[in-house]
């Protein structure tokens, strides 16, 4: 078959669009021993299928650079676990932090078996992210666990999807939706999360009975564990203010090939929940797409297409669009077309059932907030429209969004226009203000009424003089 060069051309084209939203793709896999891959051979193969090209590295050779003169080398970093204390000078927590306020996506993977680095371990606390004080700790649950693989340890937690975190904000983790999967989480280590930071949200806690154990501590019973129940978080995630995105799974082991479709069995809960269980197959794979494809932003991430406003005064729309200036208590429309991109193209934004998105429209503090309405366009997407009177105070003003969502990337815009006040021209003529009326009328009596004055004064004839006999005169 013979290939034109546009053809090509187009193909290499739709190919790269065929990616994320951005077209970002260079993804930095840090791996000790390469030949570890085969471990995770599944989730490679998900991830170049997708159209990422992965560059494996081991954090001990010298040339690994997360920048190149002062760029971004890569677009996405994922962490395997690695067996060495330290992750040498090219791995500090300053460069990552550094790569993470750059744009960049990180993912890391910890591992009961082998403990995290420190570089790691002060990165995590940079971020509000705390992990056990005993580098050995795991997360174990006497009441989820797999009774084939782990009857023993009972280290293998077994867990549905999770639930979305608050009934407004979208669970980009759910699957299909049906319910009834199984995720194995073997081996993990358990984070505790600062209550502080508003920047990050866990994807999948540890359930009620669980908790997080040293298996050196070889004593009956756990005096004081670092953390029990949901105070856990298995997997957390951290969307920086400049939306990129950082995720920390706790259990590396469910990447591997191993525990894609391993079967698994639960044990009896609490109140003998799941005493009927079968043996089935972990939903890890589909779940790990989600988790991975949120963070390296195939999902999740919201684009504003076009922003405009304009004079629309008693229903006429004018000519001009997005003017700089208008004027105290002009009525105005403005439109903002979002798209959501979802895994390999966009689709009409609409925010989960509860939420809405608002207009701001503000000088130092907003003088309005108003939701936007969602209304159909010719085109198909769709737009968030707000129509409204202007405040009756001049100065520069701000058409502000400032939409900010767990999971969403951040959408921020401001457009600045001048608002005047009102031209002398433009002010209504005395005589078409009904309360003027009685000043009007004043003025009218005042003039007719001197001009009858002068009129009768003019007009009337004078008395003739009379004088006495002596001269003098009398009336
Ligand atoms: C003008 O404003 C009205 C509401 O005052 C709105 O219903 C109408 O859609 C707007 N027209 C345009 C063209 O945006
Ligand atoms: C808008 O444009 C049309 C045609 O160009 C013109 O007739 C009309 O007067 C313009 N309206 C305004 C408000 O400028």
């Amino acid at each position: 078959m013979r290939w034109s060069l546009p053809a090509l051309f187009l193909g290499i084209v739709s190919l790269v669009e065929a990616l994320n939203a951005k077209g970002d793709y260079r993804t930095l896999v840090v791996l000790e021993e390469l030949a570890d891959k085969s471990k995770y051979s599944k989730y490679i193969a998900d991830l170049e299928d997708r159209g990422f090209s992965l560059t494996f590295e081991s954090p001990k050779n010298e040339k690994l650079a997360l920048f190149h003169l002062g760029e971004r080398a890569f677009d996405h970093v994922l962490i395997l676990p690695s067996k060495s204390k330290g992750l040498g000078p090219n791995l500090t927590p300053k460069l990552l932090l550094d790569f993470i306020n750059g744009g960049g996506n990180i993912m890391l993977t910890l591992s009961s078996s082998v403990p995290t680095p420190s570089s790691l371990v002060s990165l995590l606390l940079e971020l509000d992210i705390h992990l056990p004080t005993d580098r050995n700790a795991l997360v174990v649950d006497h009441f989820n666990y797999d009774t084939l693989s782990a009857s023993e340890q009972h280290d293998v937690v077994l867990l549905p999807r999770p639930d979305a975190i608050r009934p407004d904000v979208k669970n980009f983790f759910v699957g299909d939706g049906k319910g009834g999967d199984v995720l194995a989480f073997p081996r993990g280590v358990g984070q505790t999360l600062g209550n502080t930071s508003p920047l990050l949200t866990p994807i999948l806690r540890a359930p009620r009975s669980a908790y997080s154990y040293n298996p050196k501590d070889d004593i009956e019973g756990v005096e004081d564990p670092f953390a029990v129940g949901p105070q856990l978080s298995l997997i957390t995630t951290m969307q920086a203010r400049n939306s990129a995105r950082f995720t920390v799974i706790g259990s590396a082991e469910m990447l591997e090939d191993k525990w894609f479709d391993a079967k698994v069995k639960r044990s009896v809960g609490m109140g003998g929940a799941g005493s009927d269980a079968k043996t089935v197959s972990t939903a890890n794979q589909e779940f790990i797409k989600e988790v991975t494809g949120w963070t390296f932003g195939e999902i999740g991430v919201l684009q504003v297409f076009n922003i405009e406003h304009y004079l629309n005064e008693s229903g006429v729309r004018s000519n001009v669009t997005n003017p700089k200036i208008y004027r105290v208590k002009n009525d105005v429309t403005y439109n903002i077309e979002i798209r959501e991109y979802f895994w390999d193209r966009y689709r009409p934004f609409v925010p989960p059932a509860g939420d809405s998105i608002q207009l701001e429209f503000s000088m130092l503090s907003p003088f309005h907030r108003l939701p936007l309405q969602y209304v159909k366009t010719p085109s198909g997407w769709g737009q968030y429209t707000a129509s409204f009177k202007l405040p009756d105070q001049h100065g520069i003003f701000n058409f502000k969004v400032n939409y900010k969502r767990p999971f969403y990337t951040n959408i921020e815009e401001k457009n600045t226009v001048t608002v005047r006040h009102f031209a002398h021209d433009e002010w209504p003529r005395s005589w078409v203000i009904s309360g003027a009326w009685p000043w009007i009328a004043g003025i009218g009596v005042t003039v007719t009424g001197w001009v009858a004055f002068v009129a009768l004064w003019l007009w009337s004839k004078p008395v003739p003089l009379k004088l006495t006999t002596s001269g003098k005169k009398i009336q």
